[in-house]
């Protein structure tokens, strides 16, 4: 049998290697100067934060066959209208306190993190806060004291985490921007709050 076939020759597989490893890494880097625009904040799918001046809805689109954000009219969060700064260090601070308090040692944010309590990227939307003239207080009251039953989606509960007033305000605004990302209608069958007028 022949043994100086080309394609089993060793330098034959070691320029493959080499060839496949170079283009790999240049289609890598293409991609990923390609993605840091389309999930920065500011952009089409990722709003800027000052979108939580605003009313998010979450509508059924019919050419995409996918549930979407749409932002609507003025609703500030806290009754307060806040300078896209503004905004940006209020999020930022909420952003901050899920990360400090490990919310998602049991959440999902996103899809990412644990799978012992719901996926918190539409949790602003969820229908269970009842009325949405009351859900930002409520949503403030259930991260300060998760024991006040009032929130009960899954019949499992939440620990109270010592989070201050201010902590509890900033994660409400860090959900209610999260909550206007285009995520393809991830997560799926998410029934939203009703918000019509
Ligand atoms: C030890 C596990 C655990 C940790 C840690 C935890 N949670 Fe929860 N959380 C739960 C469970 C369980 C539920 C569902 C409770 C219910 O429906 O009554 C829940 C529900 C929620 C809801 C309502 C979700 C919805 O869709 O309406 C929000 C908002 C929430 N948690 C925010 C947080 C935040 C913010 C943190 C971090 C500060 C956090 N959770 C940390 C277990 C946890």
């Amino acid at each position: 049998m022949a043994t100086n076939q080309w394609w089993a020759s060793e330098s034959f597989w070691r320029k493959t290697a080499i060839w496949v490893t170079g283009v790999s890494l240049i289609v890598l880097m293409i991609l990923t100067v390609d993605t840091l625009p389309q999930i920065s904040a500011g952009s089409k799918r990722v709003p800027a934060y000052s979108v939580i001046n605003y009313r998010i809805d979450y509508v059924f689109d019919e050419t995409r066959n996918v549930q979407a954000p749409v932002i609507g009219v003025k609703e500030p969060l806290f009754g307060k209208e806040l300078s896209e700064a503004e905004a940006e260090a209020l999020v930022a601070h909420g952003k901050l306190t899920v990360q400090a308090k490990n919310c998602m040692g049991c959440h999902t944010l996103l899809g990412n993190g644990a799978y012992y309590a719901p996926d918190l990227t539409k949790a602003w939307l969820d229908q269970y806060w009842g009325s949405k003239e009351v859900r930002e207080e409520l949503m403030v009251d259930f991260i300060k004291d998760p024991s006040n039953k009032l929130h009960n989606s899954i019949g499992r509960r939440m620990p109270k985490l010592a989070v201050t007033d201010d902590e509890a305000h900033a994660v409400v605004a860090f959900l209610k921007w999260m909550s206007s990302i285009d995520t393809n209608g991830f997560p799926y069958n998410f029934k939203p709050i009703e918000q019509e007028n």
